[in-house]
């Protein structure tokens, strides 16, 4: 069901774990990917293998991609707060949420302060990986063919975020 990045992300992942700790604690590094690593929500892979069911564990913690027009997300059209399906932080609202056709829920902003952008040089293309700034789980990208006002489209997997309506009720 998942497409998972497997061979370039290997030795993204390999890389990572070569850098020494004190190489990560400072965290002014303009590699955004040794940021990765140090989210505010911090838990080893066991954890959140047991956190997280695994279809969530693909996509934020090993970045893979649902297949479009899988999640029921894509429909959703209450007013309400997009989470994070990792650790629960308010990523984007119901009111910046449009229909791309791309078969990903799509927003053309996030609530401010709730993602960081890393650079994906994965499938030998460049793109703008997206994920919590919270925890740094793995949200999808963000493309500059959305609509006004931002002109942005944050492309995101259904699977990586959780809804809450804003009259309370269970989404
Ligand atoms: C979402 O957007 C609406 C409309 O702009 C606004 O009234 C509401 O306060 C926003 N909610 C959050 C959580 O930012
Ligand atoms: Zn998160």
């Amino acid at each position: 069901m998942l497409a998972r990045r497997t061979l370039l992300g290997a030795g993204l992942g390999a890389a990572l774990v070569a850098v020494p700790m004190s190489a990560r604690a400072g965290t002014t590094s303009s590699e955004a990917d040794l940021e990765a690593r140090v989210g505010e929500v911090r838990y080893s892979e066991a954890e959140w293998r047991s956190k997280l069911t695994p279809e969530q564990y693909e996509v934020l913690r090993r970045a893979a991609t649902e297949r479009r027009w899988t999640s029921a997300l894509n429909y959703e059209k209450r007013e309400g707060t997009f989470k994070c399906g990792g650790c629960g932080s308010p990523l984007f609202n119901s009111s910046a949420k449009y229909e791309s056709g791309s078969g990903w829920p799509s927003f053309w902003q996030p609530l401010p302060g709730a993602v960081t952008e890393v650079t994906d040089r994965d499938f030998f293309m460049v793109r703008t990986e997206i994920r919590c700034a919270k925890c740094h789980g793995h949200l999808g990208h963000v493309f500059d063919d959305g609509p006004a006002p931002t002109g942005l489209r944050y492309c995101m997997n259904g699977v990586a975020l959780a809804f809450e309506p804003k009259d309370g009720t269970a989404a």
